[in-house]
């Protein structure tokens, strides 16, 4: 498998995020490995040179399903979500972040390996109910639900509404006393850590618009009013500091204040929240340079931490939950394309252009995100060109893999694969230049099912109303 390189960025130039091995501008060893942190569990290359996932070889899964397709290992996703759901175990709950990939069958894979669902808008709650999902187990986010939603969520009885503001606190608790329910809640803050993340991911610092910032008491007034409210149950605190994080330093000093404002609430209204929620946001491998903990590790480290501050506190440990979406759906899949022009520039690089693009994978345009990407239809043992992996888009930004490397005989009509695609990229696919979506096409010992179809241009006629 290539390995990306990593020119110094501005962002990273001085300092290298915990997670992150020193940056590689040489090419792997071996162009035809498949790095395992990378792949999906049951990637491999068979005899002929050809990779396969749960047993079917990618060639196969163009033939039939086209391209560009995801391709999702179904035993991998399964897999992971068991991991987290072991790792924290019967005394905490892992809510699946629903917006890194959701679709009917996730839901029920979720469902049956005893994980809850995080969703954050009405099509999202809408794809839970539709797959089976009791309501109970869904956690409904959001920072401008509208009343509809909120209404819809109430009705259906979902677990809990995370508050996200003040206007919400009442907002929610008018639509549950008007259908004479009461409304288990958590209240969203902001810790005012800085995750070192891309900016536009980074969600715990105060600056921005989400959650209710400890700062100057605003939480601890929002907690003050909402338990006043008849039509809300306050079950807890909750705080989701950014996403693809390694260093676990930021959970380590958002757990402290949120434990710090149980005390307080404890101290002023004689109520001990039984419930924290310390968000999703960990870190996966996009490339070889990149070292996530397991589940287990971050388990425990979540877990000593909390259980730490609330013994300082003296406080009974509340009920943890977490809610990771990247980090159990993003290295499950990878991208199939073909590639269709093969372009060197001198002294360059060369331009390989795939039948995707930005419309796919929307991420390396807008966070700078770094992928690999290899050769999957054939192994080969030509010499190592850099290369820039493009789509077919109208825009020069239209980069799917920014630098790697692969064979230098890569022609077209060859199939190449970018992994970790699993999370942010379809749920972010756009139409742009009237692309049709790819499919989603989920595959488990030796057999595959499309799980979300490739979208049509009568799919797209259909919306044009004319
Ligand atoms: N919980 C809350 C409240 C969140 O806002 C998010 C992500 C998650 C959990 C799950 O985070 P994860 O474990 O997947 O990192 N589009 C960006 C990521 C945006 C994440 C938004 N919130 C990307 O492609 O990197």
């Amino acid at each position: 498998m290539s390995r990306s390189a990593h020119p110094a960025g501005p962002r990273h130039a001085d300092v290298l995020p915990e997670g992150r091995s020193a940056a590689s501008t040489a090419p792997a060893d071996d162009l035809n490995a498949l790095d395992p942190k990378v792949w999906a569990h049951t990637v491999a290359r068979d005899a002929d040179g050809v990779v396969t996932v749960g047993g079917l070889p990618v060639t196969e899964l163009a033939e039939e399903y086209g391209t560009p397709a995801y391709v999702l290992d179904e035993a991998d996703f399964r897999d992971r979500a068991r991991a987290w759901r072991t790792a924290f175990g019967a005394d905490a709950d892992v809510f699946y972040a629903g917006k890194a990939f959701l679709s009917r069958a996730v839901v029920r894979w979720l469902d049956e390996e005893g994980l809850n669902l995080d969703v954050c808008s009405g099509g999202e709650l809408a794809t839970a109910l539709a797959a089976g999902m009791s309501a109970e187990r869904i956690a409904f986010h959001g920072n401008n639900k509208s009343p509809e939603e909120i209404e819809r969520a109430v009705r259906a009885g979902v677990g809990r509404i995370v508050l996200d503001s003040f206007q919400e606190i009442v907002r929610v608790a008018h639509i549950a006393q008007t259908l004479g329910k009461r409304q288990r809640v958590q209240i969203r803050i902001t810790v005012g850590v800085e995750a070192h993340t891309h900016e536009f991911i980074a969600t715990a610092h105060e600056d921005q618009k989400f959650g209710i910032p400890l700062a100057g008491g605003q939480a601890a007034e929002a907690v003050r009013r909402a338990l006043q409210l008849d039509g809300l149950e306050v079950i807890g605190i909750h705080s989701h500091i950014g996403s693809q994080i390694f260093d676990m330093s930021g959970f380590e000093v958002a757990a402290h204040r949120v434990v710090g404002l149980l005390k307080d609430i404890r101290d002023e209204h004689g109520v001990e929240l039984p419930e924290i929620d310390l968000g999703g946001g960990l870190g996966i491998a996009y490339t070889s340079d990149d070292d996530p903990r397991e589940p287990h590790e971050i388990a425990k480290a979540l877990t000593e931490i909390v259980t730490r501050e609330c013994e300082a506190a003296r406080l009974a440990t509340p009920r943890i939950s977490v809610e990771p979406g990247r980090a159990i759906v993003g290295p499950t899949a990878f991208t199939l394309y073909e590639v269709g022009t093969v372009k060197p520039l001198d002294g360059l690089r060369t331009y390989v252009s795939v039948d995707g693009g930005m419309s796919d994978n929307i991420r390396t345009a807008l966070y700078d995100a770094e992928y690999s990407v290899a050769l999957v239809s054939r192994a080969s043992d030509a010499e190592p060109m850099l290369v820039r992996v493009v789509g077919k888009h109208c825009e020069s930004g239209d980069i799917v893999v920014k630098d790697a490397f692969l064979p230098g005989d890569l022609a077209p009509g060859d199939l190449i694969a970018v992994p970790a695609t699993g999370a942010y990229c379809r749920s972010m696919a756009s139409n742009y230049n009237h692309a049709l979506r790819p499919p989603v096409v989920s595959v488990r010992d030796g057999e595959a099912r499309v799980i979300v179809r490739r979208e049509t241009e009568e799919d797209l006629l259909r919306l044009d109303v004319g």
